[in-house]
């Protein structure tokens, strides 16, 4: 079969250098200028892409997410202007939702909010220097998409996953020592006990979002809050022996793969996020912690059902009014589309167990 232009990229640097941490082959399928999945071809969310959000699935997500920001805005007394900076933004579609919502139903935030959204797509990568000074620094589904380093155990040891090329040309794993002194300590820093985990047991270590928080805290200056929404947990309950082979997921057209180097550039890459390192970080750099739960309690939080039930009683009155009638039914179904969006981003056993992590300083 013939190689892709990235297969290409990739192999020539394996055949100069050697075999690849897994995190440099991941930042090269997601990144690599011109080809990497994140920076080439078109867009990849949505139903027509690889894979859908929040912000896809229910515009009430974007309706909760003003409603902290405006909680955020008053706790540091109505700053104006009010500057938001939400990075790896995808489409627009969360920014777009707020400024509404916050048009409608929040004037005078609307007047102070300046709004700043960030993509990787855009040439804006998260991982670089900030220059704008903002208020908050928020983000869904972003840190999930750093390249990770693989640790694999193997008798009782700690092994680090490479990519090396077979014969044949194909890519393919290899273990070695960890590269960094700070990988082959990272699971202890936690404390998980991975001594007594099985053999073949691996896990992903995500450094690059330790230097995001970095980056990101020193950003928000004296006071401001730091928000990021994804799938993952605390340390110890994602580090367990029961996710034998790690959290490494790759969505392609909406199925999914467990298998990482084919189509590089191709498919998306993903892994579940330790908010325990996000956390120990954020209070090297001087932040608290305010908020840690799931998308789920956050969003009851943020009123999510109460303002369900004020648009049933707003626009589908004529359900109960006029249930048989041609409007009727329509709004019905329209009412159950609805009311399915918000199911689906509060189902506990779905985007419902996504956490929601904030800082503040
Ligand atoms: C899973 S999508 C989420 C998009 C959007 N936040 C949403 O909720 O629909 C991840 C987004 O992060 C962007 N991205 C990935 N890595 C990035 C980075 N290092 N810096 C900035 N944006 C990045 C991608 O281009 C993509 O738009």
């Amino acid at each position: 079969m013939a190689l892709s232009p990235l297969q290409q990229v990739i192999i020539g640097r394996i055949q100069r250098s050697g075999p690849i941490s897994f995190a440099d082959y991941m930042q090269m399928a997601l990144y690599e200028p011109e080809y990497g999945y994140y920076v080439s071809g078109p867009a990849k969310m949505g139903w027509e892409g690889d894979y859908y959000t929040s912000t896809d699935v229910s515009s009430f997500f974007a309706y909760c997410m003003g409603q902290q920001l405006l909680q955020m805005w008053d706790a540091l007394g109505q700053p104006s202007p009010f500057v938001v900076v939400e990075q790896g933004s995808g489409r627009g579609k969360l920014a777009h939702g707020i400024r509404l919502w916050a048009e409608q139903h929040a004037p005078t935030l609307r007047a102070a909010l300046n709004y700043h959204t960030e993509d990787i797509r855009a040439g804006q990568n998260a991982l670089a220097q900030n220059v704008l000074s903002p208020s908050v620094i928020l983000s869904n589904e972003l840190i999930d998409a750093f390249p990770v380093h693989i640790v694999q155990l193997y008798k009782k040891k700690l092994y680090e996953v490479y990519v090396d090329i077979q014969s044949d040309g194909r890519l393919y794993e290899v273990l070695d020592d960890p590269f960094s002194h700070e990988i082959a300590c990272y699971l202890d820093s936690y404390k998980i006990p991975w001594q007594t985990f099985p053999d073949g047991w691996r896990a992903e270590i995500n450094l690059d979002a330790l230097h995001w928080l970095a980056r990101s805290a020193q950003a928000i200056g004296h006071h401001g809050f730091l928000l990021t929404i994804d799938y993952g947990d605390k340390a110890r309950a994602l580090y367990t022996p029961a996710r034998i082979n790690g959290t490494l997921a790759c969505y392609f057209q909406h199925q999914f793969s467990d298998a990482p180097l084919i189509r590089p550039g191709k498919q998306d890459i993903t892994a579940h996020v330790n908010f325990s390192a996000l956390l120990s970080e954020g209070r090297r750099q001087g932040l608290h912690l305010h908020t840690f739960t799931t998308q789920r309690l956050w969003l009851t939080q943020m009123g999510i059902s109460e303002e369900l039930e004020r648009v049933r009683a707003r626009d589908f009155a004529v359900i109960d009014m006029d249930r048989a009638s041609n409007r009727g039914q329509i709004a019905l179904l329209q009412w159950y589309n609805l009311r399915q969006g918000v199911m689906a981003l509060t189902d506990p056993a779905g985007m419902g167990n996504f956490k929601v992590l904030i800082l503040k300083r």
